[in-house]
């Protein structure tokens, strides 16, 4: 199959997957259903822990596939069962960065589970791109009103592995019709870590289209999948409006 570029395909990932071609993308990014019930619509998101490791171990074989040498991977989940990818992504690929993001989470259960774990891999050990981007934090980040009425400035600084600068979405008009939706932001720092202008991006699991959304404002090429034609519809709609917006060229040059 000849790869579409800045296409979102609809249907299973893995099936779709298998008729990519070797090494083509530069980096892959994977946000997967957790596997807590959440309701969407065209997949049940309730399987049991070992048959959800199998299946993401099915999905990973395939992003390590698709991954050119060069290449980057970024893939978040639970601690739950990111340590689980690091289990299978370890025998194929170089172990990066284990980034916490503090997305500011909900109390729950006895240890508040406060944050996502991002596992970055590369291909290779010493060849992949790696842009050392210096990012605005603000300090002593709380969110009660009268403390963001008297923040700080933000201050340039070197990135860590702990991100708390990027919030969840945590307002309902701020979503779309979706349960679990990522900050464009987010990805936006992932793709300028890890890629240039005119590269590949590509995300397997693309709702409603941080990534390729992210991507397009960066000037990269986009590859996405969702088994959800509601989603691409919402992402496709979006991706016309940011080009609109941002008056950014409809195809970008390799
Ligand atoms: C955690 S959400 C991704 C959200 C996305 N990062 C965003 O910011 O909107 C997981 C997505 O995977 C999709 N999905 C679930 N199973 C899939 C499969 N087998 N193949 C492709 N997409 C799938 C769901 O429809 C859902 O949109």
């Amino acid at each position: 199959m000849t790869l579409a570029l800045n296409r979102i395909y609809h249907g299973d990932l893995i099936e779709i997957m298998k008729r990519f071609p070797n090494e083509s993308f530069d980096l892959v990014f994977a946000d997967p259903p957790y596997n807590l019930e959440k309701s969407y619509s065209a997949y049940e998101d309730n399987k049991k822990d070992k048959e959800y490791i199998e299946w993401c171990n099915q999905w990973l074989e395939q992003y390590v596939r698709v991954l050119k040498p060069s290449g980057s991977l970024f893939v978040i989940n639970l601690p739950r069962w990111s340590y689980q990818h690091a289990v299978f992504l370890n025998r194929y690929l170089y172990f990066r960065h284990w980034i916490a993001w503090d997305a500011l989470s909900e109390p729950r259960g006895n240890v508040m589970p406060a944050h996502y774990a991002i596992f970055y891999y590369t291909k290779s050990k010493k060849h992949f791109t790696f842009n050392n981007v210096e990012f605005s934090f603000t300090p002593n980040l709380c969110y009660r009103s009268k403390c963001i009425r008297n923040r700080p400035p933000s201050i340039k600084k070197p990135l860590s592995d702990i991100w708390t600068d990027i919030h969840r979405i945590k307002h309902k008009k701020d979503r779309d019709e979706h349960p679990c939706q990522l900050p464009v932001k987010l990805l936006e720092r992932i793709i300028l870590i890890a890629s240039n202008e005119g590269d590949i991006v590509f995300d397997g699991f693309v709702g409603t289209g941080s990534t390729v959304i992210a991507a397009k404002k960066l000037n990269r090429h986009y590859v996405g999948i969702d088994i959800d034609r509601k989603y691409i519809e919402i992402t496709e709609k979006k991706l016309k409006a940011i080009v609109s917006l941002l008056r950014l060229p409809e195809t970008v040059a390799i």
